[in-house]
């Protein structure tokens, strides 16, 4: 495809976004080895123009030299703004000031971030969200409230006549191709699930929530704002979603509850503690416990651990008076998973005054672990008999917590 003109996707709605085949890093935390693409659209009516999101700054003027293919300015009637991150909203200030007539159209949640964004207080916006619906021309838009897919202000939205979902970034990829279509382009299966790990695997609980109103929809074409639109198998990618979403490993059963410890050793104290609070939690039948040792765990496998994990246990040592680069690899990782609900505790053998466990607590509490009062287990040097039952009985009591004993706990 020419990265120039505009492209019909479906009869009178075009692809006018703008292509990124060199950007190798997305976000900061996304590696895009085959570059991206910001995608926009343009709907044509009888009645005037829809502008549906638009691109990054940079890629502005692809942007509009597309627009301008189509139509003129004063025809469009709204701009259709389903996620208000700068990869999107990049051309909304300049598409305003060349459109003034149009009316944007935001979820309520995004108000005060389109002020923000465009530094205007003038813009003529509304607000819309499930249920309401926009007919213009030949065209009704059904729109979808779907918030934190990946921010609490997106929406997606839906065209009745020709069964197209605009999903937002939900269905994304960072996969550039100008092929466009999901039937023509590359192998961009490792990216469509790469992309659902890092932006919405946090957010599951919510893409389960926006299913149950694409579940409703009979829906032919899904338009992302990423990387390939797909056209071919609809459902396909949507039920990857709910099950990626839903994932327990096939070896636990739903009634199991999962607890994951990890630890890092230097003079096997740790471990000794580790495998004593094993054995604690292993005692509770329901409970599913499993030891890793922190020295020796790939990025990715951590990731995927923790997210299936109920219960997090993380042990360390305290090194001049910090834990080590391990632990904290462990705990940075968790910007990837939904934390809500997962119970956190610590622990730890230490020499002098064994700082490193109220840090990780620190951070536990930060992210909105449930970290219920119990005392984190320290133990000078090397653990004795009565100290590796406390141990094994600090296991039992936290496994006993993550399978719903009723306990308080202080979220802030
Ligand atoms: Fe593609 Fe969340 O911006």
């Amino acid at each position: 495809m020419n990265h120039t003109k505009p492209l019909e996707i479906v009869e009178n709605i075009y692809f006018i976004g703008a292509f990124d085949p060199d950007i190798r890093t997305f976000d900061i935390i996304m590696k895009t080895a085959n570059g991206s693409s910001y995608n926009a659209y343009l709907i044509k009516t009888s009645e005037g123009v829809i502008i549906v999101d638009t691109v990054k700054l940079e890629f502005q003027r692809d942007f509009f030299s597309k627009i301008e293919q189509l139509c003129s300015y004063d025809e469009i009637k709204y701009v259709l703004c389903h996620h208000l991150e700068p990869d999107h909203a990049g051309a909304i200030p300049e598409l305003i000031k060349r459109a003034p007539q149009a009316k944007v159209l935001i979820s309520p949640q995004a108000t005060p971030m389109l002020k923000a964004i465009t530094n205007n207080e003038n813009i003529d916006f509304e607000t819309v969200w499930t249920n309401k619906e926009l007919k213009l021309g030949e065209k009704t838009i059904k729109f979808l409230t779907t918030p934190y897919l990946h921010w609490p202000e997106t929406m997606s939205s839906y065209v009745v006549e020709d069964s197209l979902l605009f999903s937002g970034d939900v269905f994304g990829s960072h996969y550039y191709d100008s092929r466009l279509f999901d039937d023509l382009v590359g192998d961009f299966s490792y990216a469509f699930k790469y992309y659902y790990d890092h932006i919405m695997r946090p957010f599951k609980t919510y893409v389960l929530n926006a299913l149950k109103l694409y579940d409703k929809l009979d829906i032919k074409m899904i338009a992302t704002l990423h990387g390939p639109i797909i056209r071919e198998k609809p459902y396909k990618y949507i039920e990857l979603y709910r099950k990626w979403s839903l994932d327990r490993p096939d070896n636990i059963s739903s009634n199991n509850k999962i607890i994951s410890i990890f630890y890092l050793t230097s003079y096997k104290n740790t471990r000794d503690m580790a495998e004593a609070i094993f054995e604690g939690a292993e005692s509770i039948k329901t409970i599913r416990a499993s030891l890793y040792d922190l020295a020796s765990i790939e990025e990715q496998n951590m990731i995927n651990i923790l997210e299936e994990s109920d219960g997090i246990l993380i042990g360390t040592p305290t090194i001049n008076a910090d834990a080590p680069k391990p632990v904290w690899d462990l705990l940075s990782c968790m910007m990837y998973l939904e934390k809500r609900g997962k119970t956190g505790q610590a622990f730890g053998s230490y020499g002098w005054s064994g700082e490193a466990v109220n840090m990780i607590l620190d951070r536990m509490k930060s992210l909105h672990f449930r970290v219920p009062p119990i005392e984190p287990m320290k133990i000078r040097l090397i653990p004795n008999e009565d100290e590796l039952e406390k141990c094994y009985n600090f296991g039992k009591e936290f496994a006993q917590i993550v399978n719903g004993k009723m306990i308080e706990i202080d979220m802030n």
